[in-house]
């Protein structure tokens, strides 16, 4: 018997239906049904020959999910009810026993709360792998000085290892945030029933212990609810994606002619279809596109989400689509950036003709001056007047001869050649987190270290 009198309309399906997508959550409805059938036969919900008739049964739908054979078919209105119906082919009437103490409601969320866990800890270790290149890349480009930039203009020089870092920090940071994605998926929605609890005396712990949760949702109405998590993990591989857009906007800059700092390796490089000499860094270009793609899914879902009275509303099954794209996303664009900063060539003497640009040294040069008893900010209008009678003459600020000097302070003597020579202004940065070499090796060891955890 069905409430219903009439089918439903082909365009309400077309809208209704969620197995075109969540077919995803196939092994994680399993397993959970597999921990929930346990559950009741140990309760004496079900009997145990139920319980081994149901596990037998779930055995092959996910043998069948898994080698592609699960035979869908045209009245599966998502995978839930598509795994209970195969159940019940599988099993005779039995198979009906297995909602028993469970709504699609809290079975939904738990599933979600399983495959977002699954897959934050899949994108850290993506990530690891990505940090661990680029501290060997670092390494292997220690001391290599380049100009580092603010407003993309030329602003100090920095070694390209400490350039680099920066990104292995970022990336640090990210395995934090999925860390604390992973933790707010700890609290099984499982047995909140459809919002209110059930009738049944269940055991939520022992279902919380077989499916990995640490405890039981306080709230069944929060538990059906909620979800937070799938925010969370949104939010984070935005951040994330933000974080490798820069990197890849970097690498498209530094690959043109103009910068000539690097070459992605052909693998990662693609050529034009009627300028035969390009090679155009089309993986680093996508990287730059991808990250707005994955904050777009986190502002919908936060639409989705907002005003939504509680508890279980429809609109909740959009949350899928937003978080499979985010992770199928945010996975490709780690693998690609691993890989091409694996194959990346450098070029060292671009890097280094464009960081011995004297005027990289106008701050040192004040600085000089400080410690010879002038306040910074004084010193500051002396170098930039330096700076201009230089830039006004076509000469580099070494070319100054010491009556000029003498003309903007007396207090600049010949150690100022000796500031301007040979790369000392690097050197000279020996501030904990700066780029001098010792404390650039200092950095890398902690950056192993933060990523050796875990
Ligand atoms: N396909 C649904 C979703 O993803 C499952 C939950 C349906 N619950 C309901 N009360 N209709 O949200």
């Amino acid at each position: 018997m069905s409430r219903f009198a009439e089918p439903q309309h082909t365009a309400f399906r077309g809208l209704n239906d969620s197995i075109g997508f969540d077919w995803r959550l196939g092994p994680y409805d399993v397993e959970q049904s597999r921990a929930h059938a346990a559950m009741l036969a140990s309760r004496g919900i079900i009997s145990g020959e139920d319980r081994q008739a149901l596990h037998d049964a779930l055995a092959q739908v996910e043998q069948e999910l898994g080698e592609g054979s699960f035979p869908f078919a045209p009245s599966d209105e998502d995978i839930h009810m598509a795994i209970e119906r195969r159940v019940t082919e599988i099993a005779g009437p039995v198979g009906g026993k297995l909602h028993t103490a469970r709504s699609r409601n809290d079975q939904v969320a738990t599933d979600m709360a399983m495959f977002v866990r699954a897959h934050a800890d899949q994108t850290s270790q993506a990530i690891a792998a990505l940090a661990r290149t680029l501290v060997e890349v670092a390494e292997a480009h220690l001391d290599w000085p380049m100009p580092g930039y603010t407003h993309l203009q030329r602003a100090q020089p920095v070694y390209l290892s400490h350039h680099l870092l920066a990104y292995v920090w970022m990336l640090i940071r990210d395995r934090q945030r999925f860390a604390a994605v992973s933790a707010a998926t700890a609290k099984l929605p499982l047995g909140a029933g459809a919002l209110a609890g059930v009738n049944f005396d269940t055991d939520r712990r022992q279902v919380a212990d077989a499916l990995g949760f640490s405890g039981v949702a306080e709230n069944s109405v929060d538990a059906v609810s909620n979800r937070d998590f799938v925010l969370d993990y949104l939010a984070s591989a935005a951040t994330c994606a933000t974080h490798l857009s820069r990197l890849g906007a970097e690498v498209v800059l530094w690959s043109s002619e103009e910068f000539g700092f690097c070459e992605v390796s052909d693998a990662w490089a693609s050529g034009s279809s009627i300028m035969p000499q390009k090679k155009n860094p089309d993986a680093a270009e996508l990287l730059r596109a991808k990250a707005p793609r994955i904050a777009a899914h986190l502002v919908a879902l936060h639409g989705v989400m907002h005003g939504l009275p509680l508890s279980y509303n429809k609109d909740m099954q959009e949350d899928k689509e937003h978080l499979f794209d985010a992770t199928d996303t945010l996975d490709l664009c780690l693998a690609a950036a691993q890989g091409m900063l694996a194959t990346i060539t450098f070029r060292r003497e671009r890097l280094a003709a464009a960081s011995s640009d004297e005027f990289l040294a106008a701050t040192d040069i004040a600085d000089l001056l400080v410690r010879r008893g002038m306040p910074f900010r004084e010193s500051h209008g002396v170098v930039a007047g330096l700076v201009r009678t230089a830039i006004e003459q076509g000469m580099t600020l070494s070319e100054l001869t010491r009556e000029e000097l003498a003309g903007h302070s007396e207090l600049l003597d010949d150690e100022y050649y000796a500031v301007l020579s040979d790369g000392a202004w690097l050197e000279s940065k020996i501030s904990e987190g700066g780029t001098s070499l010792q404390r650039v090796r200092q950095q890398l060891e902690r950056a192993r270290e933060a990523l050796s955890a875990r």
